[in-house]
């Protein structure tokens, strides 16, 4: 039986041409068992008529957020209160851009407001929509909202186009949908990650550091909070919101970096390491700006401490997971990292491919443990940071 039978789902449907595949959705979420409303926008009765969704349903549709007759019924708070989880396929690049701004402007982007039920979106719009700056940035807000995003898929368009924007298959959200209801093993464990570069001073205003993102830290944030474990965020400085529902701390140094690690890592179940730690630090920062004089200057750096091999070293209560950025033997150096931090999992990415990366959305990783190799082709970071957890969550229940 589905985890998805008896489940209230409202299923949004927004004014795109891929409304003719929610009347599919709609179909196979009822086979499940699930108890769907239809909540359309103005725009999605061109695609589709309400009565279609009524007939699929077996619920009287809502499109209107001022219809007298509607409010005396069910209104939009009773709606919102309603559902266990709303799904809204296909998602237009106006209705995510309404969604990401917290807009009340029709009935569906007022309900997603006042519901606390889990929403996941179904992207569906033109290729060059799809990678439009403005998009990808209404999509990384959605994210941090805690909102799930299920595909888009990759192929032909209804208006001709090839690319990045065809809404996911009905199936494949449903799949989505049933995963995201699943019981998950890291439910109420606690989950501590580094993220982000670390700064080391060589006067009050100058440091060495290096370009990562913290993207990777931050996407893992996300998922582990999803699968609901207590997530803590230990990140040094970067350019990215705390997710909803992390706990952030905010460190520059190594140093900063390391205690506040072990001592969130003493009570907790699983340790991730995405930071990118410098492994030298100057060592004396001067407390006066360095003055310049002659044509060379000398620093002399000292290693700093490995933090991942410390935390491991706290105990087998605690599942280790390292990251390995590797430009050759990809397998070869990251298994050997793998035991001598004495850690559970290990990411290896090759750094040798420029597309992925450093600051990119997308990597391309292999999971290696003590027993198994995994390879992930290449993917949005989300994607890879819901498998990583996949994976850490069936390893913690052998
Ligand atoms: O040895 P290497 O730097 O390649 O190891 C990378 C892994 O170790 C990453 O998971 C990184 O976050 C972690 N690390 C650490 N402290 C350091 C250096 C690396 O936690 N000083």
């Amino acid at each position: 039986m589905s985890n998805l039978s008896g489940q209230k789902i409202i299923v949004g449907v927004t004014g795109g041409i891929a409304a003719y595949k929610s009347c599919e959705l709609i179909r196979r979420l009822a086979d499940r068992g699930a108890l769907v409303k239809v909540v359309m926008t103005p725009g999605a009765e061109a695609f589709v008529t309400p009565l279609t969704f009524q007939a699929l349903s077996g619920s009287p549709v809502h499109t209107d957020l001022l219809d007298p007759e509607a409010e005396a019924g069910m209104g939009h708070i009773e709606l919102a209160r309603w559902a266990d989880k709303i799904v809204i396929a296909p998602a237009t690049a106006n209705f995510l851009a309404r969604l990401s701004q917290g807009r009340a402007e029709d009935l569906l982007s007022t309900v997603c407001l006042a519901a606390k039920a889990d929403i996941s979106v179904a992207p569906s719009m033109n290729q060059a929509m799809w990678i439009n700056a403005a998009t990808q940035k209404n999509l990384s807000l959605i994210e941090q909202l805690g909102i799930n995003i299920v595909g888009p898929d990759s192929g032909d368009q209804a208006c001709g186009d090839i690319g990045l924007g065809r809404m996911t298959e009905p199936m494949k959200i449903i799949a989505a949908l049933e995963l995201d209801s699943a019981s998950n093993p890291l439910t109420g464990k606690k989950v501590v990650i580094t993220a982000g570069p670390t700064l080391e001073a060589l006067d009050p205003v100058r440091y060495l550091s290096n370009h990562s993102s913290g993207k990777m830290g931050y996407a893992i944030a996300m998922a582990s909070v999803r699968a609901g474990a207590e997530t803590v965020l230990v990140s040094g400085p970067v350019n990215l919101d705390c997710p909803l529902g992390v706990k952030r701390i905010e460190v520059t140094s190594c140093a900063e970096m390391q205690s506040a690690a072990m001592a969130e890592a003493a009570k907790a179940d699983v340790f991730i390491a995405t930071a990118a730690v410098a492994d030298y630090r100057p060592e004396q920062a001067s407390p006066q700006k360095i003055k310049k004089h002659g044509n060379e200057m000398a620093i002399k750096l000292v290693r700093n401490p490995d933090i991942l091999a410390k935390v491991a070293a706290l105990g087998d209560h605690l599942f280790c997971v390292g990251f390995a950025a590797e430009s050759e033997k990809l397998i070869e150096n990251a298994s050997k990292k793998l035991i001598s931090k004495n850690l559970n999992l290990i990411v290896a990415n090759d750094i040798s491919d420029q597309s992925i990366g450093f600051g990119s959305d997308e990597n391309a990783v292999t999971l290696i443990g003590p027993d198994f190799e995994l390879e992930l082709g290449k993917s949005h970071k989300r994607l890879i940071a819901r498998k990583i957890l996949e994976v850490i969550g069936e390893e913690i229940t052998k």
